[in-house]
C-alpha cells in the first residue's frame, strides 16, 4: 500500500507533467461548505428523502409548492454557504496554469463563487429560476418569497410555472453543456475527479471518457468508486485536506523546474 504522501506527491507530479488539465467535480467537492451531498452513508440526502421524489420533474408539475417546502432546506443551506479549502485550491491551480476548466454536477455556484474561470454546470444551478412555459431565467429571489409563502412561484412574462434552474430527475441536460464539456475533454490529458460518486450519469461517462481520448486519471474521494480501479491515483480523504497540499507541492515543484 501507497503512504498518502507518496499519493499526494504523485498526484502533484502529474499535474506538473500534464498541459491539459480539467477537474469533474460532484457534491462531495461541497460538503466541506456545510451542503450535504446525496450518497455520503449518515449524512448524505438519501438517507433522508428519495430525492428521485423531491428533485424529480413530474412530482414538481404535480405540486409545485409541496416540493418547493421539502427543497427549501437544502437551497437556503445552498445559500448561505462560502467555497471552502478545496474549491480555492481549484483556483489557485488555474491561477498557476495547471487547470483549464472544471465540469461540475453541483448546483450551488461554489466554484465561481471561489473565482474558478471556465465553469460547466451539468445539472444547472439554484440561483437562477426559469419558467418551465417561456423558458425566461429569473434571479431565484423572484420565486423564492412566493414559494415562502406556500404559493406556487409564477412568472412575471407569461405566468407559467417557475422552477430553479438546476436539473431535475427525468429532465435532459442541456447539449450546450454537454458540448462544452466534450470541448473541454478534447485536449485533456489529466482529470482530476473530486468527490464524486460517479453513480449518476452521463456525468460519470467523462472518466471513461477521457481515458479513451489518452488522459489520465486521479481521484479524491471519501468512498471507493467504480473507476479506482481504472485511475493512475486515488486518495481516499476529504478533499480540503488533500488538494491544498497537492496543490502548495505543484507550486514548489513548479518553481524547482529547470527551464525547458
Ligand atoms: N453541492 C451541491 O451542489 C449538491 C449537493 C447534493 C446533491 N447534488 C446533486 O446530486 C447528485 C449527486 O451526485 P454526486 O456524484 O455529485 O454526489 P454523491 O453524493 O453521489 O457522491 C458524493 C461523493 O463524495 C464523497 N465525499 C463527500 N464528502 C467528501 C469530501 N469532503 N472529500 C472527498 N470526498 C467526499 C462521498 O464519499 C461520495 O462518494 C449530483 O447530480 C448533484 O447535481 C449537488
Ligand atoms: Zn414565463
Amino acid at each position: 500500500m501507497e503512504t498518502l504522501e507518496k499519493k499526494i506527491h504523485k498526484l502533484a507530479q502529474l499535474i506538473v507533467d500534464s498541459d491539459h488539465i480539467v477537474a469533474l467535480t460532484g457534491a462531495g467537492m461541497s460538503t466541506e461548505s456545510g451542503i450535504p451531498d446525496f450518497r455520503s452513508p449518515e449524512t448524505g440526502l438519501w438517507t433522508k428523502k428519495d430525492p428521485y421524489e423531491f428533485a424529480s420533474i413530474n412530482s414538481y408539475r404535480a405540486n409545485a409548492s409541496k416540493n418547493l417546502g421539502s427543497m427549501l432546506e437544502l437551497g437556503l443551506t445552498i445559500f448561505k454557504s462560502r467555497p471552502n479549502k478545496g474549491h480555492r485550491s481549484l483556483t489557485k491551480l488555474q491561477r498557476m496554469g495547471k487547470l483549464e476548466g472544471v465540469m461540475t454536477q453541483n448546483i450551488d455556484r461554489l466554484h465561481q463563487k471561489a473565482k474558478t474561470k471556465n465553469v460547466v454546470e451539468f445539472h444547472g444551478n439554484v440561483m437562477e429560476a426559469k419558467c418551465m412555459q417561456c423558458r425566461n431565467v429569473f434571479p431565484i429571489t423572484t420565486m423564492v418569497n412566493q414559494a415562502l409563502k406556500g404559493k406556487e412561484p409564477i412568472c412575471e412574462e407569461c405566468n407559467g410555472l417557475l422552477k430553479p434552474n438546476a436539473v431535475f430527475f427525468g429532465e435532459a441536460l442541456d447539449s450546450k453543456d454537454l458540448a462544452a464539456a466534450d470541448g473541454m475533454l478534447k485536449n485533456c490529458d489529466l482529470l482530476i475527479v473530486l468527490g464524486s460518486s460517479l453513480v449518476v450519469y452521463p456525468v460519470a461517462f467523462y472518466p471513461h471518457k477521457a481515458i479513451s481520448g489518452g488522459a489520465r486519471l486521479a481521484i479524491i474521494n471519501i468512498q471507493e468508486t467504480d473507476m479506482d480501479s481504472s485511475a493512475d491515483v486515488v486518495i481516499h480523504e476529504k478533499i480540503g485536506e488533500v488538494l491544498p497540499k497537492v496543490v502548495n507541492l505543484v507550486q514548489t515543484k513548479i518553481k524547482e523546474k529547470p527551464k525547458e
